[in-house]
Order: C-alpha cells, then sequence, then structure tokens
C-alpha cells in the first residue's frame, strides 16, 4: 500500500490529522492496535477548550458537539470550605470550555473518516516503523494474519504515550523531560445528577477531589490517591464517603450519589520529548508529551500538535516549502511548555502534598486566597485554562 502520510494510532491525535489531510487533499492511512469498539468506549478526558471547539466545528465534525456538549462560563475553585467561582466568559472576553467525552470526539471522526472511505485499519498487530532518516518512511504491521506495509512520505507518530513510534528514534536523539507526582487520580463515573452545573476543583487536607460530569443525568467526579492506588479497596461507600467530605462546604453541600459504572486509577506525571521530530517521522499529541490532568490539557495539546502538522504538511504539498516542517517541533513546544506550566501549577496549587509540618498548605490557601481576589491574577488562569492560543505572539504558521 502507497499513501502520502501513515498514520500510527486512532486517538483524537491520530484521527483528527487524517481528517484535517483529507480536507486539504493530502491521503493518509491510519493504523490502529485496538478494535474499534475499544477506542469508542475508552473513558478518558472530557474538557474541550474554546480553540478545540472551534477547529471541530469548522472542520465539519463539531454538529453532535455542538447538540451535546454541555457549554461552561465559569468552573469553581472549593477551598476551606467554601466555593469560589472563576467566571471564565468575564475574563477572557467570552470565552467558554465545553464539557464533550473524548470517546465522543473520537466517535464522531471514526464517523466522518468512514463517510468519506478513508483507509482506517483496526486490530492491527505488530507495529514496526522504519526508513524515516532518509527517503523511504515505511510502516510493517500484521492485519488479519497477513504482513503488511505501508510505504509512504511522512510516518505520524500519535501512538499514545506508550506507543512504539518516540522509541523507534535512534538513542542520542531525543531528549525526555520528565516529573514524576507522589499521587494518581482515582476517577468515575456515576448515575447520579450532577450537583453543580460547572466544574468544581478542591483543594482539602484530605486531598484534591474533582466534580465534573458527562450529561445532565452523568457524574464524573475523581479522588486524589497514590499513584498504586488499588481500586478494589474502593467500595462505592468508601467513594462517596470520601468525596462528599473533601467538597463539603461550611453551608451544606451534598453530592448526589447513584451507582457508579466505572472506575479506574490514573498515575500523574509531565513529560516531554524534545524534539517531536526526527527525520519523516513527526510525534504529535501523548506520544510526545503528557501533563498530568488538573489542567484539562492533554486533549487540546493533541488537537493543536495535530492542527499545526497538518498546516506543515499542506504547504510542502501545496507550494513544496520545507521550512513549516522544520519548525513542527519549535512551534508545538513553545504551547507545550506553557501548558506544562499551567498544569503543573494547577496541581501544585491544589493537591495534597505528604510530609511537612502545614506550610505547603498554607502556602495554597493564600495562593487560592490571591487568584479568588485578584482580577489579574484570575485572569491569567481564566486564560490558561480556557486555551492557550493556536498561534502565539510573535508567530505566524
Ligand atoms: P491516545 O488517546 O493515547 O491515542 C493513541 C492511540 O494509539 C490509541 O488508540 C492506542 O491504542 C494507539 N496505539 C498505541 N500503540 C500503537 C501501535 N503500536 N500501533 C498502532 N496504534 C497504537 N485531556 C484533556 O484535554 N482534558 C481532560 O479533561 C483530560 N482528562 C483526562 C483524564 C484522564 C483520567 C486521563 C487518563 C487523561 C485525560 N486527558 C485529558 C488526557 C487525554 O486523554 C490525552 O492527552 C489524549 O488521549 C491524547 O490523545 P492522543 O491521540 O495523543 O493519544
Ligand atoms: C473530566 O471531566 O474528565 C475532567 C475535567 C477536568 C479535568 C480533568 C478531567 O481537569
Amino acid at each position: 500500500m502507497r499513501t502520502q502520510v501513515g498514520i500510527v494510532g486512532a486517538g483524537p491525535a491520530g484521527l483528527l490529522l487524517a481528517h484535517l489531510l483529507y480536507q486539504q487533499g493530502i491521503e493518509s492511512v491510519v493504523i490502529e492496535t485496538q478494535s474499534r469498539k475499544h477506542v469508542e468506549e475508552r473513558v478518558r478526558a472530557g474538557v474541550l477548550e474554546q480553540g478545540t471547539v472551534d477547529l471541530l466545528n469548522a472542520t465539519g465534525v463539531g454538529e453532535r458537539m455542538r447538540r451535546e456538549g454541555l457549554v461552561h462560563h465559569g468552573i469553581e475553585l472549593r477551598f476551606d470550605r467554601r466555593g469560589h467561582r472563576m467566571d471564565l466568559h468575564d475574563l477572557t472576553g467570552g470565552r467558554a470550555i465545553t464539557v464533550y467525552a473524548q470517546h465522543e470526539v473520537v466517535k464522531d471522526l471514526i464517523q466522518a473518516r468512514l463517510t468519506y472511505r478513508g483507509p482506517l485499519v483496526f486490530e492491527v498487530e505488530a507495529v514496526r516503523i522504519e526508513g524515516f532518516d532518509g527517503d523511504t518512511p515505511g510502516i510493517h504491521y500484521r492485519s488479519g494474519g497477513e504482513e503488511c506495509e505501508i510505504a509512504c512520505d511522512y510516518i505520524a507518530g500519535c501512538d499514545g504515550f506508550h506507543g512504539i513510534c518516540r522509541p523507534s528514534v535512534p538513542a542520542g536523539i531525543l531528549r525526555v523531560y520528565e516529573k514524576i507526582y507522589p499521587f494518581g487520580w482515582l476517577g468515575i463515573l456515576a448515575e447520579a445528577k450532577p450537583a453543580s452545573d460547572e466544574l468544581i476543583y478542591a483543594n482539602h487536607e484530605r486531598g484534591f477531589a474533582l466534580l465534573s460530569m458527562r450529561t445532565p443525568q452523568v457524574s464524573r467526579l475523581y479522588l486524589q490517591c497514590r499513584p498504586d492506588e488499588n481500586v478494589a479497596e474502593w467500595p462505592d461507600e468508601r467513594i462517596w464517603e470520601e468525596l462528599q467530605k473533601r467538597l463539603e462546604t461550611q453551608d451544606g453541600f451534598r453530592l448526589n450519589e447513584g451507582p457508579i459504572f466505572q472506575k479506574g486509577v490514573t498515575a500523574m506525571r509531565s513529560f516531554v520529548t524534545e524534539p517531536m521530530q526526527y527525520g519523516r517521522l513527526f510525534l504529535a499529541g501523548d506520544a510526545a508529551h503528557i501533563v498530568p490532568p488538573t489542567g484539562a490539557k492533554g486533549l487540546n495539546l493533541a488537537v493543536a500538535d495535530v492542527r499545526i502538522l497538518a498546516h506543515a504538511l499542506a504547504r510542502r504539498y501545496r507550494d513544496g516549502a520545507a521550512e513549516p516542517l522544520e519548525r513542527y517541533s519549535a512551534i508545538c513546544l513553545r504551547r507545550v511548555w506553557r501548558a506544562q506550566h499551567i498544569s503543573w501549577w494547577m496541581t501544585s496549587l491544589l493537591h495534597r502534598f505528604e510530609g511537612g509540618d502545614g506550610f505547603e498548605y498554607r502556602r495554597q490557601l493564600a495562593e487560592l486566597d490571591q487568584v479568588t481576589t485578584s482580577r489579574a491574577a484570575a485572569t491569567v488562569l481564566a486564560e490558561n485554562y480556557t486555551g492557550i492560543p493556536f498561534e502565539l505572539p510573535g508567530e505566524k504558521l
């Protein structure tokens, strides 16, 4: 098989890249190790920045999101048993976030790809990439028991943190920056009406808690836990009891409880690969970087990467310009580090760090006090939370 761009991974990064390339008249083939059902049901992110929403709408895949997504104009920061609303809309001159599950975005992108018959192969095995340091990149894999090869001009490594593309780059080329946090998140989905219309990020002596949602009937909630926490030790009653404690307020706030139908633990890390390209291989999304989920940035960063990559590839094919592709990594990394900073900052502002004499907790309260009383400090949070602009100052894509 021959194509222009071979895409490894059908997560949001790979699928959206394929879609953006299709719109530019560029051919691609997407391969994925998991089944369609698996990727369409994988519970992940839920918050889309304004720029992500605008891009999905502008490229014709936003119809269901416009109907079913929940537009939020604010979030709440809760500490010292009091809630403080951050008016994102007012602080940013009209921006909002949309709560719409990542796997719904994935479903919409798969549907679009199948509608225009773009090649998309699920359940492939033994994926290998080669030739990307020269002019003959190739992707090898097994599908339905047969050995297959895709010859292409470029390879997009959109295969997530545990994928094979990043480790295929020869040793000594990539530099990795990493920070592991001493905690994780236990996340649940429950059939329970969300007790708030907007997200609540809570700093509590017992640890961080987050109230989010998926629909007006389904709550998505998270609890700070040990990175290796055993879900089996968390029966439903224990989860509800802990969430109620961490989200309690002086004026008697109570969560609505209901049957929990999904539970999982995620460890938290910050991770950046530099550069995000080597020869004819371009890494995008979680394959190149990971952020802790506190700032809700991971999916949005993946979207920004492939938007920049699709633009650079379009320039290459349309007018032969090599420079945008050469600058791909530098352009992405600037916003990746901005997202790393906001994600690290929100994580350190809201989580409980073990040990010490309570100094850290007092410091967090002082910082939260400033963020919720100074318009300048609140604006920094609101601008970053609703989205780092696709084109940063001084940059032309
Ligand atoms: P992935 O979604 O990981 O997709 C990679 C794909 O490649 C997968 O389908 C995988 O099966 C496939 N693959 C792997 N290896 C191979 C191979 N060898 N060959 C072929 N295919 C392969 N982000 C936000 O923006 N907002 C949030 O609110 C948010 N909340 C989160 C909550 C949790 C609990 C978690 C875990 C993450 C959250 N994130 C959030 C992060 C977000 O989910 C990720 O950043 C996002 O999935 C990145 O997309 P991706 O396409 O780069 O990678
Ligand atoms: C989610 O709804 O899954 C979610 C919301 C906000 C975050 C992370 C995850 O910061």
